[in-house]
């Protein structure tokens, strides 16, 4: 196109000397320009007839605020901004929407300027995109970069504009539409107290109203609804965003899913409540069994009262203890209570069958240790081998607890419970101190009965397998005119006592 047949471009040269300007010369002696050089404010007065504004900033001239007065009047005005390369001035430039920038960068700049003059006028009225020279893409890109760094971030962020009723929302991002299922359209002009429901703290609520009435960042988690209706912890966190004159035109919110962290939290606070319950439940239970211990007379006093204590206490529901009866080759149930009151006789459990490999008690009363049984076919073995007791449904797991003082075994305590994950492993060490207690109890007892013995004599030896779960001798009752006994006190490497007492 020949510019020469068009009417010449007319350009107004705003800076704070028109005429010793190297720039301005050179728009000067473009045919298709007619350039008139002004100082700024002078400008202003003439841009009404003219296509084009090329501002230079610098001494006398600030270019942003004649670009922003510009701005202002004719919005659709091409406006080139000349300055230095500073990248804070480019910046600025480009919020206030410049056409064109053009640094000054060399020999070359007033050639270039030329170009980006055409071109901004070339491009018509003026989008809100500006134009910008290579110099100034770099500036661009780092705008882009931000833009892209917010849209992208693995966290929400939402801008409010706080200068309309309500402090509505003006921006969200990617993250934010993920975290709560709202999209923009569904989001954009609304107060993001939309998100909070019933279980909103309102504490917390309040917190964030007293902050953005007094202008201050805040910080606070509170429960949120996505629009599915699913809560979530939302971590909050609130900004004022100020303009130069320190007033405060937005807010900015970042928003974070804090869920897992929230629920181990409250998980963690939980079990500190049900350790605190649980310590609590057991010194009143280990205070009133001992209570008990110290007032029974006979070991028969000693067993129904813990089991009458156990069985009272929450979550069991029934405890029996079964005592080696090895002249018979039983496991006999010497007391019991609780919630089932089946004969003594079916809790019974004969030993002279291979039955250590299928009852958790036989074992406990073998090997001496305690164990919980929780696993329904370990369980239904308890329950077919002592039929009667509970029914499968109703117990949920058993302990089998060794009364053991010492080298003595003198029987198991056997703790049933109807609920579920009741006896864990805190439990277990609870009964087994009131197992260790329990036969410490009865050790007293019997050697009292020594003390007042007519007469008792013991024999020291050894034997192997005297004293297996087939063997005839633990305590045996001798005659009926006599409450005389022969006792064991240890199992390989034994003693045996003879008590005698006359009626
Ligand atoms: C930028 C911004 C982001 C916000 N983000 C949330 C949010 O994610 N969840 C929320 O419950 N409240 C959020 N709020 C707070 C509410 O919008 C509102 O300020 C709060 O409920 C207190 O005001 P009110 O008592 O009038 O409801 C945000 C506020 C602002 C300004």
């Amino acid at each position: 196109m020949n510019r020469n047949l068009d009417p010449p471009i007319r350009l107004l040269y705003a800076a704070d000397s028109a005429e010793d300007d190297e720039f301005y010369r050179v728009l000067e002696r473009q045919p298709d320009f007619s350039a008139v050089g002004f100082s700024h404010e002078k400008t202003l007065d003439h841009v009404i007839s003219a296509d084009c504004v090329v501002v230079r900033h610098g001494t006398g001239v600030d270019g942003i605020a004649v670009l922003e007065t510009v701005r202002e009047r004719y919005p659709d005005l091409p406006v080139v901004l000349l300055g230095p390369d500073d990248g804070v001035l480019a910046s600025r430039a480009i919020a206030a929407n410049v056409s064109e920038f053009v640094p000054f960068a060399g020999e070359d700049s007033p050639t270039y300027l030329v170009e980006r003059v055409r071109s901004a006028v070339a491009a018509g009225p003026r989008d809100n995109c500006p134009q910008l020279s290579i110099e100034a893409i770099g500036v661009r890109e780092k705008f882009q970069l931000k833009e892209r760094a917010i849209e992208e971030a693995p966290v929400g962020i939402t801008i409010s504009d706080a200068e309309q009723p309500d402090n509505p929302l003006i921006y969200i991002n990617d993250a934010f539409e993920k975290l709560t299922g709202y999209t923009k359209e569904e989001t954009i002009g609304r107060n993001c107290r939309f998100l909070q429901g019933d279980e909103s703290d309102p504490g917390a609520v309040a917190a964030m109203r007293e902050a953005i009435d007094r202008e201050e960042s805040v910080s606070v988690e509170l429960v949120n609804y996505r629009k599915n209706g699913e809560t979530f912890w939302n971590e909050v966190d609130i900004a004022p965003v100020r303009n130069e004159t320190s007033e405060t035109t937005n807010f900015v919110g970042f928003q974070t899913d804090v869920t897992a962290r929230k629920e181990a939290e409250l998980e963690l606070k939980r079990e500190q409540q049900r350790l605190e319950h649980l310590l609590t439940r057991i010194e009143g239970l280990l205070q009133d069994v001992h209570s008990d211990l110290v007032q029974a007379v006979s070991r028969a006093d000693v067993e129904s009262a813990v089991c009458e204590r156990i069985a009272a206490e929450d979550p069991y529901e029934f405890c029996w203890i079964g005592v080696p009866d090895l002249s018979h080759d039983t496991i006999v149930a010497t007391a019991q209570a609780g919630a089932w009151s089946p004969d003594n006789a079916v809790l019974d459990i004969d030993l002279t069958t291979d039955s250590a490999d299928i009852s958790p008690i036989v074992e406990t009363y073998e090997t001496e240790c305690a164990q919980v049984i929780d696993d329904p076919n370990d369980l239904a073995v308890i329950v077919e081998n002592v039929p009667s007791t509970v029914g499968d449904a109703d117990c949920k797991a058993v302990a089998t607890i060794p009364l053991v003082y010492r080298e003595t075994l003198y029987g198991v305590l056997i703790v049933c419970t109807t609920e579920e994950d009741a006896l864990n492993e805190r439990e277990a060490v609870v009964l087994e101190a009131l197992g260790r207690a329990t036969a410490t109890a009865i050790n007293a007892l019997e050697r009292e009965r020594i003390i007042v013995a007519d007469s008792v004599v013991e024999l020291d030896f050894e034997m192997r397998d005297l004293f297996s779960s087939t063997s005839p001798l633990d305590t045996a009752p001798m005659s009926s005119t006599t409450d005389r006994s022969i006792e064991r006190t240890g199992r390989c490497s034994c003693s045996l006592r003879l008590i005698s007492i006359w009626h």
